[in-house]
C-alpha cells in the first residue's frame, strides 16, 4: 500500500491508492535486455463509484472447539467461541486498536448445532467430536453465564458485533434431500431476549450458516428461508419495539448463488432483510500446495469479480434496501494453510478482496478469523498479530468509504485500487 504522490493527493483532496505488485512484472523483459513496458495508472477523483460502510473491515470468531482437525492439524486451539481466553491484554488491544470499533461476525460451520443456554436440568454441554454427525460434531450447548463473559470482552474491547443463530432448529429431511419444515426459533428468541434485557448491544442478528444454493453439509429452500427471515425480523421488531435503533436483520450467510439468492430477495419483500452475507473461498481447499501461485495468478484473483457483480445486479434490479457484505471470507477452506493463509504471502489475496468487495458496493468484508484455524488475523496461541491484521488495521485507518475508480495499463500483475481517504472525506468526491 503506498500514498498517492503529494500532488495528486492534493489534486483529489486526499486518496489512498493501493497497489499490489504480484510478482515482479517486467522481469522478463528485463532478463531479454529490454526496458519494461512503461504501466499508468488513472484515477477518477471527480465522483465516487462506489461506497463501503464505515465499518467496512471486519473479523469472524468461529465455534470450532480444540480437536477440530483438518488433514492431521488441529489448527483452533482455544481460539472457539467457547474457550477463548477473554482476559488476553493482546486479544483485547488488537481488537481496539480499530476505531471506528471492529465489527465481529460470530458464526461458523457449527453454529446451525448450537443452542443457547439451557438450564435446570438439561445440561449445556460443549461440541464431542462425532464423524458421523454433520460437519464432525455433535450438538453444542452456548452457556449464558459465557454470552455474558463474552458480551463483557465486546464491550471492553469496543466491537461492534453481528450473531449468527442455528437456523437448522426445528428442520426435517425433505425428500429433495434438503432440510425443511418452518425454522423452529423458540430457543433463539430466548436468546435474543436474555441478550436485550441485559443491555448487550448487537448490531446484527444473522440466520444460519451456509444452507443457501446446494448448502455446505445442508441445504435449506429459499421459499422457506425467505419466511424464516421474515419470523427473525418480525422476533426483532417485538423484542427492540421500544428502541429507536434495531439490530440488523442479515441473511443468508452463505455462498453465492443466483436463484436461490434472488428468490431469497424477493421473497422478503424489498425492506425487511438489512444485509445479504455472501461468503468467498475461492482458493480451494487448505491442503493444496499451489496455495500461493493461486493467490499470486491474476486470473484466479480475477474469478470473483463476477460473483460481486452478479450480486450488485441481483440487489440493483430487485430494488431491495438490503446492502451486501461478505460475511466469512477464509480464501482456503478447511481452515486454511500454516505459512500460507497467516502469512506475509496471503496479503496479496486479502487486500485484493477488501479493494475488489469495495468497488462492487460491499458495505462489511468480514475476514475468517480474528483468530483460530490457519488464517487468523491474529496468532492462535499467542495473539501476536500476524501480517494480514496490520493489512487490516491500515486499511481500516486509511481507506474512506467512498471509491474511486482506477484504470490501470501495463502488466495484469499490478492491481490497483483507490478511495477518498479516511480524514478528508468532506475534501474529495
Ligand atoms: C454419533 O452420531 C450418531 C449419529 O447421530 C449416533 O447414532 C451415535 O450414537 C453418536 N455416537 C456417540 C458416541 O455419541
Ligand atoms: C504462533 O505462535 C507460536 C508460538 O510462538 C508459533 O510456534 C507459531 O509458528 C505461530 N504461528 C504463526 C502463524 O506465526
Amino acid at each position: 500500500m503506498a500514498a498517492a504522490g503529494t500532488q495528486l493527493g492534493r489534486l483529489l483532496g486526499g486518496l489512498w491508492f493501493l497497489a499490489a505488485l504480484l510478482g515482479r512484472p517486467g522481469a522478463t523483459a528485463a532478463a531479454a535486455g529490454q526496458p519494461a513496458a512503461p504501466a499508468v495508472a488513472a484515477v477518477d477523483g471527480r465522483r465516487a463509484v462506489a461506497a463501503t460502510g464505515e465499518d467496512f473491515v471486519c473479523a469472524t470468531l468461529d465455534w470450532w472447539p480444540p480437536d477440530k482437525c483438518d488433514y492431521g492439524t488441529c489448527a483452533w486451539g482455544r481460539a472457539g467461541l467457547l474457550n477463548l481466553d477473554l482476559s488476553n491484554k493482546v486479544l483485547l488491544n488488537a481488537v481496539r486498536a480499530f476505531s471506528p470499533p471492529l465489527l465481529l461476525r460470530l458464526g461458523g460451520s457449527l453454529q446451525d448445532k448450537v443452542m443457547y443456554g439451557y438450564g435446570a436440568g438439561r445440561p449445556c454441554a460443549p461440541f464431542v467430536r462425532n464423524a458421523s454427525e454433520m460437519h464432525g460434531f455433535s450438538q453444542g450447548c452456548l452457556p449464558l453465564r459465557r454470552w455474558d463473559d463474552l458480551n463483557a470482552f465486546f464491550r471492553r474491547s469496543g466491537a461492534k458485533v453481528v450473531f449468527g443463530l442455528n437456523a437448522l432448529n426445528g428442520r426435517v429431511p425433505l425428500p429433495d434431500g434438503s432440510m425443511g419444515g418452518p425454522w423452529d426459533y423458540t430457543n433463539a428468541a430466548s436468546l435474543i431476549r436474555y441478550t436485550a434485557n441485559k443491555g448487550y448491544r448487537i448490531h446484527g442478528w444473522e440466520l444460519g450458516n451456509e444452507l443457501s444454493g446446494t448448502g455446505v453439509g445442508a441445504r435449506v429452500g429459499a421459499d422457506q428461508y425467505a419466511a424464516d427471515v421474515i419470523a427473525l425480523k418480525a422476533l426483532v421488531d417485538d423484542v427492540y419495539r421500544s428502541e429507536p435503533s434495531k439490530p440488523l436483520v442479515v441473511a443468508p450467510g452463505g455462498f453465492f448463488d443466483q436463484a436461490w439468492f434472488t428468490e431469497l430477495v424477493v421473497k422478503t419483500g424489498p425492506d425487511l432483510l438489512s444485509v445479504v452475507t455472501h461468503h468467498v473461498y475461492n482458493l480451494g481447499p487448505g491442503r493444496d500446495t499451489h496455495l500461493i501461485d493461486k493467490i499470486l495468478d491474476p486470473s484466479t484473483l480475477d474469478g470473483m469479480v463476477s460473483t460481486f457483480s452478479d450480486l450488485q445486479r441481483l440487489l440493483k434490479s430487485t430494488g431491495t434496501s438490503a446492502v451486501a457484505w461478505v460475511g466469512e471470507a477464509g480464501g482456503a477452506y478447511n481452515s486454511g494453510r500454516h505459512l500460507v493463509t497467516d502469512a506475509f504471502v496471503f496479503s496479496f489475496w486479502f487486500l485484493d478482496q477488501l479493494g475488489m468487495a469495495a468497488r462492487f458496493d460491499t458495505k462489511s468484508y468480514c475476514r475468517q478469523s480474528l483468530v483460530g484455524g490457519n488464517y487468523g488475523l491474529l496468532n492462535t496461541t499467542t495473539f501476536q498479530p500476524n501480517p494480514d491484521y496490520y493489512s487490516a488495521l491500515l486499511w481500516h485507518r486509511l481507506m474512506g468509504t467512498k471509491v474511486l475508480a482506477v484504470t490501470f495499463s501495463g502488466t495484469n500483475k499490478i492491481r490497483a485500487y483507490a478511495h477518498c481517504a479516511r480524514d478528508s472525506e468532506s475534501l474529495c468526491c
